[in-house]
């Protein structure tokens, strides 16, 4: 079988876990990655022995001048891939749309642009048939992710009347959190519906959501809590075989060592994942609590790494290499050590 040809232009918090991803899989080919900075990043790329590429002819004499081996720009990138994941910073991927367009590649953004972008919003558990073949998908982002994956399988077991959430948002990425980010505040966004609810809707608007967010002054992941109006009474054995049928939702407990969003990083780091990468929803067992027909329960998200899984999948469904999402998710979960429970 031939193998896809994927170029990650962008090779940021996103764009490198991708690449990484891309080059794990067996019927992918990473092609490149693509980018304009010339600083230890980039040259991370290069270690890997990924083939650089710079955005254009400007970038790569600067790059050349750092030192840095590339291979071309972004058009020689495009000639020599089936698709590209855009993966460059919120704005900036909208305005690659056309390039893409106008030689035929397929493309794929992340959540930081609008859906009117692509036409199609994508999350694998949701609605992976739906991309099948299409030029183009917007993987959502990490919050809204992780809202349709847990919100998919409440729905999934006819359990689910409507959602409200509240988001406790990571103020900035770690890696760049001397440059900004919040101190000793929380700042509640000022508008209900934060925009995750209306996000999710534009994968599945059968979903009757209602989201508020708060900015908090921490960089390690975010943090949700859910209050669920089930469509009847039910037990949280219940909700729990329903929440299980999502791969991606990894149960985790309190009582465990697990109270917190830094223990449940060094739990990653023990395990060795990747950065001390969490692909899953880790939602708490033992916070979770069935009332009658209501549901609450909480969960954290690793936001620089939900979408990467997403991410796989979405190079399968537009090329239609796999059609079959189940298929598609169970070699992109293989491929990552995505589990259910981490030990
Ligand atoms: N950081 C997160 O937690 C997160 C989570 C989910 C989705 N996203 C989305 O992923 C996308 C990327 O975000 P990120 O956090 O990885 O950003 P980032 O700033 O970490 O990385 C972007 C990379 O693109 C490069 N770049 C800038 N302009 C470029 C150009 N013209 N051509 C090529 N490369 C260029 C930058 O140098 C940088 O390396 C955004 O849409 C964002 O909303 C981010």
């Amino acid at each position: 079988m031939n193998k896809v040809k994927v170029a990650v232009n962008g090779y940021g918090v996103i764009g490198k876990r991708v690449a990484d991803a891309v080059h794990l899989q067996d019927d992918m080919e990473l092609s490149g990655v693509c980018d304009v900075i010339t600083d230890w990043r980039i040259k991370m790329a290069g270690l890997k022995k990924y083939f650089v590429f710079a955005s254009d002819e400007t970038f790569r004499n600067n790059m050349n001048k750092g030192r840095i081996n590339t291979s071309g720009t972004l058009n020689d990138l495009l000639a020599s891939s089936d698709i590209i994941v855009d993966c460059t910073p919120k704005k900036i991927a909208a305005q690659n749309i056309e390039l893409y367009k106008k030689l035929g590649k397929k493309f794929i953004l992340q959540g930081g642009e609008k859906h009117e972008t692509t036409g199609h919003s994508f999350s694998a558990e949701n609605n992976y048939e739906t991309a099948l073949g299409r030029n183009a998908t917007r993987v959502v982002s990490c919050n809204t992710t992780s809202i349709v994956r847990t919100l998919t399988a409440l729905k999934k077991a006819n359990l689910l009347s409507k959602a409200r959430g509240t988001l406790l948002r990571r103020a900035t990425d770690p890696w760049e959190s001397h440059l900004g980010g919040i101190m000793n505040t929380l700042v509640p966004e000022q508008e209900i519906p934060s925009h995750q609810g209306p996000d999710v809707q534009s994968i599945d608007p059968g979903i009757d959501v209602i989201t508020s967010a708060v900015k908090v002054p921490i960089t390690l992941s975010h943090l949700h809590y859910w209050n669920v109006q089930l469509t009847r009474k039910a037990g949280k054995e219940e909700v729990m075989e329903a929440f299980h049928h999502s791969k991606r939702i990894a149960m985790i407990n309190y009582e465990d060592g697990l109270p917190s969003n830094n223990t449940i990083k060094e739990l990653m780091l023990s395990l060795n994942r990747p950065n001390g990468d969490m692909y899953e929803v880790a939602l708490w067992e033992d916070i979770l609590k069935v009332v009658n027909d209501e549901l609450f329960y909480a969960y954290v998200v690793d936001n620089q790494a939900i979408v990467i899984p997403e991410t796989i999948d979405a190079i399968r469904a537009l090329t239609a290499i796999e059609k079959n999402a189940e298929r598609s998710m169970q070699k992109t979960n293989e491929s990552l050590g995505i589990r259910q429970r981490f030990y």
